[in-house]
């Protein structure tokens, strides 16, 4: 049974390594702690039997969520953890005032991309060289 909740500042250690191990450019440890502590943010955990399976983040900035970075860790993955992961961060996010979602993505991250569009994200514009040379996808999606 997956369970979904707010971070708290000892997940950060966890959020740290799997930011490290999947993330183009992963935040340090410091920034980690900064977000879960941050009023604006909505830093989620999803937990398995009590293990640390996987995270997400956005920020909230007036009435747009801007999702800073969700991953799930390899053996989890394809069990529906980072869709129970957004879906709960796009309802905090609502009840904070957000009216709609953005993020980027880089070109060739399928998985990412077809999990988005699979969530009601669409591509509103290609930022050329995001990411050292590939391309970022702007997606967004109106709550
Ligand atoms: C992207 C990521 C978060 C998806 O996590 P996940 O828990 O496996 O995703 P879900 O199980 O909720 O998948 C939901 C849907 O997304 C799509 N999807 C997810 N992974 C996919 C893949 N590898 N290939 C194709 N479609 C995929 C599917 O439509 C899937 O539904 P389905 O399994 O019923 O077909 C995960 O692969 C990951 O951590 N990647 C590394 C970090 C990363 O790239 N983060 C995004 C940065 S922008």
């Amino acid at each position: 049974m997956i369970n979904i909740r707010r971070a708290e500042h000892t997940d950060a250690d966890y959020v740290f390594a799997a930011e490290t191990a999947y993330i183009d450019c992963p935040w340090t440890l410091e920034q980690i702690r900064d977000e879960i502590a941050r009023d604006n943010t909505v830093f989620l955990v999803a937990e398995e039997h009590g293990e640390l399976i996987g995270y997400a983040s956005c920020e909230i900035v007036v009435d747009c969520c801007d999702v800073n970075n969700i991953a799930v860790s390899e053996k989890y993955r394809r069990q529906g953890v980072a869709s129970a992961l957004l879906t709960e961060m796009e309802s905090r996010a609502k009840r904070l005032g957000a009216t709609e979602s953005t993020l980027t993505v880089r070109e060739d991250n399928t998985p990412a991309i077809k999990l988005y569009e699979a969530t009601g994200y669409v591509t509103v514009h290609i930022r050329r060289g995001y990411y050292k040379g590939k391309n970022g996808m702007i997606m967004t999606k109106k709550f």
